[in-house]
């Protein structure tokens, strides 16, 4: 049974009086959340706080990047023992953004993941190819790539320590989504790519999410296929009344 999460992306937006107000509707509406799990992932700034504004609630919470490393010379980076230690289990790691806008490659990715599993944080890992490639038919070929490499010397027995997310690049942010035909594809595929990789019952058992312009009105047809395991959300995390139906697809 892989327990469905919908998980908020709040990228580089929100004060930290925004982000406790919102942490706090968050906490709300998943108050009645038993069958599925919720996670936002604010910016660095507001973590803090927000950790506390969730005390008591069933919020999981996320940072947006992680370190490799423990502590030193890493200007600019925050790590792991850091981010547990104000309550944050979570991390993104090799989100678009990161790989495009930023230049991280499948091989920092790698070290960001195994890293957060050094010190207990369980990466949610991001995937996708942009439109270029989806266009030039390479769509499954930078897919299993990305999975390949992003994993090298990743152990995974128990399927909770981590977490995938497909994120088509030319869906996210652009209000086009993914057809459910095409997330489903993606999602069984890179399913069988971690059955090769890993024990079979364990690779049946990771969560995958698909993210890329969930909203209200497609999230309960994403969710309906069978290897949608939950959404991650960008802009539409950012409106309680939006992210509150996202949380409760049906
Ligand atoms: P949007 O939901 O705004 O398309 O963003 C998706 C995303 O990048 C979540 O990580």
């Amino acid at each position: 049974m892989r327990t469905p999460l919908i998980a908020g992306n709040w990228k580089m937006h929100m004060t930290v009086n925004e982000a406790v107000e919102l942490a706090g509707a968050v906490a709300r509406l998943s108050s009645d959340a038993r069958d599925r799990e919720v996670m936002i992932a604010p910016p660095y700034t507001a973590l803090f706080e927000v950790a506390r504004a969730l005390e008591g609630s069933n919020v999981l919470l996320s940072s947006q990047n992680v370190c490799w490393e423990e502590k030193g010379a890493f200007t600019g980076e925050i790590s792991p023992v850091m981010l547990k230690d104000i309550g944050c289990s979570m991390a993104i790691i090799g989100h678009s953004e990161r790989r495009h806008v930023f230049g991280e490659d499948n091989k920092m990715v790698n070290k960001r993941i195994l890293g957060a599993q050094k010190f207990g944080m369980v990466p949610v890992f991001c995937i996708g190819e942009t439109l270029d490639e989806r266009e030039a038919g390479h769509t499954f070929k930078v897919l299993e790539s990305q999975v390949r490499e992003g994993l090298v010397g990743v152990e995974i027995s128990d399927p909770a320590t981590i977490v995938v997310a497909y994120e088509p690049v030319w869906a996210i942010g652009t209000g086009k989504t993914a057809t459910v035909v095409q997330a489903q594809e993606v999602h069984a595929f890179v399913r069988e790519l971690l059955a090769g990789m890993y024990q079979k019952n364990v690779a049946s058992e990771i969560r995958i999410l698909y993210g890329g312009s969930v909203n209200p009105e497609n999230v309960d047809a994403l969710m309906s296929e069978e290897d949608v395991d939950g959404a991650l959300v960008g802009g539409a995390a950012l409106k309680p009344e939006l992210f509150d139906r996202i949380i409760h697809f049906q």
